[in-house]
């Protein structure tokens, strides 16, 4: 509205008018994709949701809260919600970038309209009762870079294709029933800022799939039947990690000098593992905050607060 400051009496109105006009056009003027539409009352079909009616679902599903500035994250009567990003097509067409399900009481498969959200970025799905394999048609949402996906019953291997997502920054896969191997693609994701997975139920991985991903801050790996030798990664190139953890697996060998050299790493559990040898002790000086959980056969459980 700052075109219509500072002008005085007929001239003003005049403006004004024309403002919401040019205002009402533009937001007119903006659809979301038909595709998207389409799969949207997909999902929310096979979901038999009723939209909040904060989400304009019956009408323009990018518009309201979806593009003014609301916070969608942790408000209860916005749940499911959409966000989108109606920049394309010279500011006529809106893609929906961000979908937070999260902590809801769905049941069944995700449903494999998900795939046709090809600009989505952001996909919050914790606690939201889903089961079964990922649907294949995932492999086409090259351009998510966040995906929580904690705490449902997922089954199945966590699919190879996650490794040709090139932008995922962020990847949480705990608390399912996903089988092993955890897949070696996920070599690929070196923008990878944060990787948790656990609770894998069978088939042994190996570690090495760590060895470039350079851009970890953390990394939980907890219970994911790893059996490997902890030699095979060269920790000096994770030198962002602040956390590394890689508790209940099978990994073998002994604690090498470069995980203590790392100088952000705050904290470290290695428990319930089949390490050996002594811990080694040139600690550096930027460890006053390093927290250490290690069993080896040689001390058990040893905290260090070093
Ligand atoms: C937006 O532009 C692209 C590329 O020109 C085109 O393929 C697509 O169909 C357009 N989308 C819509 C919804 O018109
Ligand atoms: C919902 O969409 C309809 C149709 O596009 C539009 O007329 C209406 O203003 C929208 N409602 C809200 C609350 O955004
Ligand atoms: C899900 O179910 C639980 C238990 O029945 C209930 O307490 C909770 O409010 C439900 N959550 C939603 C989002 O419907
Ligand atoms: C790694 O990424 C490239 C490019 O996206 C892709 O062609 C390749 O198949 C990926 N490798 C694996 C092992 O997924
Ligand atoms: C894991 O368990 C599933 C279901 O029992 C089975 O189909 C699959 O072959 C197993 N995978 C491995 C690697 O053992
Ligand atoms: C790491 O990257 C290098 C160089 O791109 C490649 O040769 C190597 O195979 C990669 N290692 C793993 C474990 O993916
Ligand atoms: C481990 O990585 C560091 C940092 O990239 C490198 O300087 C060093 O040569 C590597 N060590 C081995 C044994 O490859
Ligand atoms: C643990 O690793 C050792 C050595 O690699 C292997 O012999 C053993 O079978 C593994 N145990 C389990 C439970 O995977
Ligand atoms: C973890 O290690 C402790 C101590 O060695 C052992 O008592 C416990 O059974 C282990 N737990 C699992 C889940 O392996």
């Amino acid at each position: 509205m700052s075109c219509c400051s500072s002008v005085h009496g007929f001239a003003w109105l005049v403006l004004v008018h024309a403002c919401f006009f040019a205002a009402a056009q533009a937001q007119q003027a903006a659809r979301t994709d038909p595709t998207e539409v389409t799969a949207l009352n997909a999902i929310l079909g096979t979901w038999g949701l009723r939209a909040s009616p904060a989400w304009n679902i019956s009408g323009e599903p990018c518009s309201g809260v979806a593009v003014d500035e609301t916070d969608v994250d942790n408000n209860p009567n916005i749940n499911p919600a959409i966000k989108c990003d109606c920049s394309f097509n010279a500011s006529t067409v809106c893609h929906i970038t961000k979908l937070g399900i999260s902590s809801n009481n769905f049941t069944g498969e995700l449903p494999a309209e998900l795939g046709n959200l090809e600009k989505l970025e952001q996909m919050y799905i914790i606690s939201s009762g889903f089961s079964g394999p990922f649907p294949s048609t995932f492999s086409k949402l090259t351009n998510l870079r966040i995906l929580w996906a904690s705490d449902n019953e997922f089954t199945g291997k966590i699919p190879d294709y996650f490794g040709s997502l090139p932008n995922l920054q962020e990847l949480r896969f705990q608390g399912n029933s996903f089988q092993g191997p955890i897949p070696a693609s996920l070599s690929n994701l070196t923008r990878l800022t944060s990787l948790r997975i656990g609770d894998i139920l069978n088939g042994s991985s190996s570690l090495s799939f760590i060895s470039n991903l350079t851009s970890l801050t953390v990394l939980i790996l907890r219970n994911c039947k790893i059996s490997d030798n902890l030699g095979t990664v060269n920790f000096s190139k994770l030198a962002e990690l602040t956390l590394l953890d890689l508790s209940f697996n099978n990994i073998t060998g002994h604690v090498p000098q470069s995980i203590l050299n790392l100088n952000k790493l705050g904290f470290l559990f290695l428990g319930n593992n089949s390490l050996s040898g002594s811990l080694p002790y040139d600690k550096s000086p930027s460890l006053n905050n390093l927290y250490v959980l290690i069993n080896i056969e040689l001390w058990h459980m040893l905290l260090l607060c070093v």
